[in-house]
């Protein structure tokens, strides 16, 4: 089977973000090339249930990928060829995780310390398996040992179909903003697909950073979170700024295929809103960001949690714009659960509307785009 890693925008891997009814959503923005959370490969073999049900397709999804975390070459095609029975088109092998267990266990980021054991693990898939294999890069461990360079060739001569590159040590975590100037270095250095990844929010820094840096494809992690139609954006090259009531038709979009996942019941309602709150979580960053404001913006502080939209007045703010905006918890609790019991959206703005009357913003809240993940 073959896979086209070129031209594409792909939604990246995101551990509790990337669920299937969320990637349904962003299929449904114009995204064609979705990938599953991280799956621990042993837990794969092992038939952990939880762990199998995040190798789930849905049938929208028309190129996608499923990531393993994987240490061992034997589990790491057992669970490859699990994957695949399960529909995955290609599997990626995570090097960048940096989360302490994960590392410990010698998979995730600390594969950029031992690149010979990547290219073991990349050999054997690569040999065994059906599908094309792909590695997720960071730029190194840490900026004093920055070897993506290394691990990209090793990868590409042990059989790698692409290499996806995110343009931050593990140490950095986001900290700073992506340096594309090594994602460039590895993508004229190779002769795979490389896609580029990191902080792109809207479709003009997406063009700009994909023509200078010469990378294959591109992939959206945050950005995604924060707006689903950042890929409808970046495919008709145009901002795309949905109104409250347009964003809030969007949440419910995402409710109905949460409930088509998860089921319409109290049990379904219980799994959903462990993670609809945290969807919103993201939802709250979004701004506007229209292109003759923030070209320059985005040149010179390309951090995506850092961006603010200083123009703005909060006191012009619609009550329904204020409440989507709100970036305190409880008020992203208690929407998922007005979003869960409406039945479309009028009934959705009009219960958000009792819902800002009885939770108004703070006082001085900051219009900020907190920092994510990490
Ligand atoms: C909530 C969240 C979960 C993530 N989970 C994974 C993961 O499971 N595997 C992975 O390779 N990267 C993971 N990442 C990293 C992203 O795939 C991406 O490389 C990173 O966020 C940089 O892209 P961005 O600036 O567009 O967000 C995660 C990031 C976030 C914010």
């Amino acid at each position: 089977m073959s896979v086209e890693f070129r031209g594409r925008v792909f939604l990246a891997p995101l551990t509790k973000g990337g669920n299937l009814p969320f990637r349904r959503l962003c299929v449904a923005h114009g995204c064609d090339a979705t990938m599953g959370e991280m799956a621990y490969a042993r837990q794969i073999v092992r038939k952990s249930r939880s762990e199998r049900a995040l190798l789930r397709r849905h049938a929208d999804e028309t190129c996608f990928g499923v990531q393993l975390a994987a240490q061992k070459p034997d589990e790491a095609v057992a669970a490859g060829r699990i994957a695949v029975e399960y529909g995955a088109q290609w599997i990626d092998i995570n090097c960048g995780c940096p989360i302490h267990d994960v590392v410990r266990r010698g998979m995730g980021a600390v594969l950029m310390q031992k690149p010979n054991a990547l290219g073991r693990l990349v050999e054997a898939m690569a040999r065994e398996l059906p599908v094309p294999v792909t590695v997720k890069l960071r730029l190194g461990w840490s900026e004093s040992t920055q070897n993506v360079s290394e691990v990209a060739r090793i990868a590409e001569e042990s059989g790698a179909a692409a290499i996806a590159v995110h343009g931050r040590t593990r140490e950095q975590r986001y900290s700073r903003s992506a340096d594309w100037q090594a994602v460039a270095q590895v993508a004229s250095e190779r002769s795979v697909p490389v896609i580029g990844n990191g902080d792109l929010l809207t479709y003009y820094e997406t063009e700009r950073l994909w023509q200078q840096s010469g990378v294959a494809s591109v992939m959206l992690g945050r950005g995604a979170l924060i707006k689903p139609w950042l890929f409808r954006e970046i495919a008709e090259r145009r901002s795309i700024e949905p109104t409250a009531e347009e964003r809030l038709a969007i949440y419910v979009e995402f409710v109905r295929y949460l409930k088509e996942h998860f089921r319409d019941d109290d049990k379904g309602r219980e799994r959903a809103l462990r993670f609809l709150p945290w969807h919103l979580g993201f939802f709250c960053r979004y701004r506007p960001f229209p292109r003759e404001r923030f070209e320059a913006q985005s040149i010179e502080h390309p951090l995506l949690q850092t961006r603010r939209d200083d123009d703005a007045d909060d006191g012009e703010l619609s009550v329904l714009e204020r409440l989507l905006r709100d970036p305190r918890e409880a008020v992203h609790a208690r929407l998922a659960e007005v979003l869960w019991g409406a039945g479309d959206v009028e009934a959705a703005i009009a219960a958000a509307l009792v819902l800002a009357a009885e939770m108004p913003p703070e006082s001085g809240e900051a219009a900020e785009i907190a920092t994510a993940h990490g």
